[in-house]
């Protein structure tokens, strides 16, 4: 009851307070908002195919969940992607920014089924997309579809989100984007924020999806737009970007 309330209140002070697009200044960030929410990418067959199969899938799914509301899940494959996979839309969107970043490595903190990282992945092979989702059975699935469709340049990691960071941080690993996409608490979110300022690229953009999840995500939201380190943040109604750029002044933008 108490985060419905905040759900509303957060989408009416979002609809009154944020901006229109066309007020921002920097050619460099105008040109990413027109870019990367005009994508036209053609779906690959095969991932639609694979999709469609796995939502219409009534095999049983049983495991210990991590992030907010750590308890044991029974479900069906079919109900556990609804609830969980991210809009076509919001995909769309990260194939825009890596075409806009140049990107060379994408990290997705939360894979799930994949879907988000497989389309990535086919989007442009000369991506290298890095996934990391620490249930060991969604991690069988995202490695079956990887494998089906031959994926090569999907890596995909059965770890905890802190344990890959550290991977990363140890071979010196550097990403363009890094979405976030799991741990939905207050804690949670500030330390990976601050962890994987270690594995960002000079020219770089995070996407912190869920800022609306709840109260405490979005307290989260508030303190992670006034880190310095990002020279640019962005809110949007359920997610928040996190752009490193140095020619860019410190500015925040609701739009
Ligand atoms: C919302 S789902 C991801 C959906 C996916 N990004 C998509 O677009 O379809 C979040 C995933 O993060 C995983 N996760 C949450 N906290 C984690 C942690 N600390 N370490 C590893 N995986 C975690 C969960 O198991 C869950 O599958």
């Amino acid at each position: 009851m108490k985060n419905c309330l905040f759900k509303v209140c957060h989408a009416i002070n979002y609809i009154i307070t944020r901006k229109n697009p066309i007020k921002i200044h920097s050619p460099f960030l105008y040109n990413m908002y027109l870019n990367a929410y005009k994508t036209n990418y053609d779906i690959p067959n095969e991932l639609l195919d694979y999709e469609n199969k796995l939502k219409h899938s009534n095999e049983p799914l049983r495991f210990q969940s991590l992030g907010a509301n750590k308890r044991f899940i029974e479900t069906t494959i079919s109900y556990w992607h609804r609830k969980i996979s991210c809009s076509l839309n919001k995909r769309l969107f990260i194939i825009g920014l890596a075409q806009y970043f140049k990107t060379n490595k994408i990290l997705e903190l939360g894979g799930g089924f994949g879907f988000t990282s497989a389309l990535l992945a086919m989007s442009n092979t000369d991506l290298e997309v890095y996934t990391i989702e620490g249930v060991d059975d969604l991690c069988k699935q995202l490695l079956k579809l990887k494998n089906r469709l031959k994926i090569d340049n999907l890596h995909v990691y059965n770890l905890e989100f802190d344990e890959a960071i550290d991977e990363f941080i140890s071979k010196n690993i550097k990403f363009e984007i890094i979405i976030i996409d799991g741990s939905h608490t207050y804690e949670a979110t500030l330390n990976l924020i601050n962890k994987i300022t270690k594995i960002i690229a000079p020219l770089s953009i995070v996407i912190l999806d869920d800022i609306n999840y709840s109260y405490s995500m979005y307290s989260a939201w508030k303190n992670i737009k006034k880190i310095d380190f990002f020279e640019v943040k962005i809110e949007r109604y359920n997610y928040g970007l996190l752009i490193k750029n140095s020619n860019l002044s410190q500015q925040f933008l609701k739009i």
